[in-house]
């Protein structure tokens, strides 16, 4: 992956962690997904009163993607401004991508010019599949 696209990739999801709607931990996360067709979509986390009902900034931008026709993923880049660690994605963010795009690679950025690269799996060995 080029250097230049991560670049642009990381902007995306930090103008996105922008609009997280997150009261309750204000933990503010964006996502930037690439598809292997080469389109972007973002997301960020969506909190609600009722605790289960919020959604992650990964499965936000991956059900943008998947309800506009898109399922097989390059990158996605996770996005949580200056916190201390990085933002590595939850177990059902790593099932939930895992089902479409189980080798993409996940960026994790706490910095703009910080960030990790690994590939999903390798954060998700073993997942449970119903693919023949
Ligand atoms: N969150 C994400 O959006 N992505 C992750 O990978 C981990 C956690 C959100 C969920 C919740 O709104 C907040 O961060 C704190 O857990």
């Amino acid at each position: 992956m080029e250097n230049q696209q991560i670049k642009e990739l990381i902007k995306k999801a930090n103008s996105a962690s922008e609009f997280s709607y997150s009261p309750y931990s204000n933990y503010k996360v964006g996502a930037a997904l690439l598809t292997k067709s080469g389109k972007i979509f973002t997301g960020t986390n969506i909190e609600n009163a009722s605790y289960p009902a919020g959604i992650c900034a990964e499965r936000v931008a991956l059900s943008k993607a998947v309800s506009e026709g898109e399922s097989e993923f390059e990158t996605i880049v996770i996005f949580a401004k200056d916190e201390q660690n990085l933002p590595y994605p939850c177990g059902i963010c790593r099932q939930s991508l895992s089902e479409f795009s189980p080798n993409m690679n996940i960026v994790v950025v706490n910095n703009e010019n910080q960030y990790e690269t690994h590939l999903l799996s390798e954060l998700f060995t073993h997942s449970f599949t119903l693919k023949k």
